[in-house]
């Protein structure tokens, strides 16, 4: 595999993006691809730089065998369009501000995760207004999402 540097992006960085970099490492790694793909996450916005993820994300991420807790929350920027080659957002909100942020160079790399992973035009829906039990449907889709990345990037294009 052609190694692959992955941006996850959402609104704040404490609720799904954090939890999706966790799952997509925890995956890369016990699959042998630690080396070849790199993760990481931000937020849109800046109410959450240096906080660590929303207590429910880190929750649900340890009853799944998953340390989140020393990740904190920061702000995408201009040049993290330039450092990374696949940029998520979790939905289609996340994913126009960041096609206004993108230059023609570096606009090709900002896609849907959904999309991207499962071929399906699906948001991951914003969980931070909901009940703790919406913690764990975010995981499951993340996590179906995550191995449906990997198993794309694994296959030769
Ligand atoms: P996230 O969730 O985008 O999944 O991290 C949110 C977290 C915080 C806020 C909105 C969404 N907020 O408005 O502070």
């Amino acid at each position: 595999m052609k190694p692959v540097r992955i941006l996850f992006v959402c609104l704040g960085n404490i609720c799904r993006s954090p939890l999706a970099e966790g799952i997509m490492r925890q995956l890369t790694r016990r699959n042998g691809y630690g080396d070849v793909v790199s993760v990481d996450s931000a937020g849109m916005g800046a109410w959450h730089i240096g906080h660590p993820p929303d207590r429910r994300s880190i929750a649900v991420a340890r009853a799944h065998g998953i340390d989140i807790s020393g990740l904190r929350g920061r702000q995408i920027d201009a040049a993290d369009l330039a450092a990374f080659d696949l940029i998520l957002g979790m939905d289609r909100r996340n994913v126009a501000e960041l096609r206004r942020l993108a230059s023609p160079e570096t606009f090709h790399k900002v896609h849907l995760f959904m999309n991207v992973a499962a071929g399906r035009n699906d948001d991951v829906p914003d969980p931070y207004y909901e009940t703790a039990d919406a913690f764990e449907a975010l995981y499951q889709m993340l996590e179906a999402g995550c191995s449906s990345l990997l198993a794309k990037l694994k296959r030769p294009s």
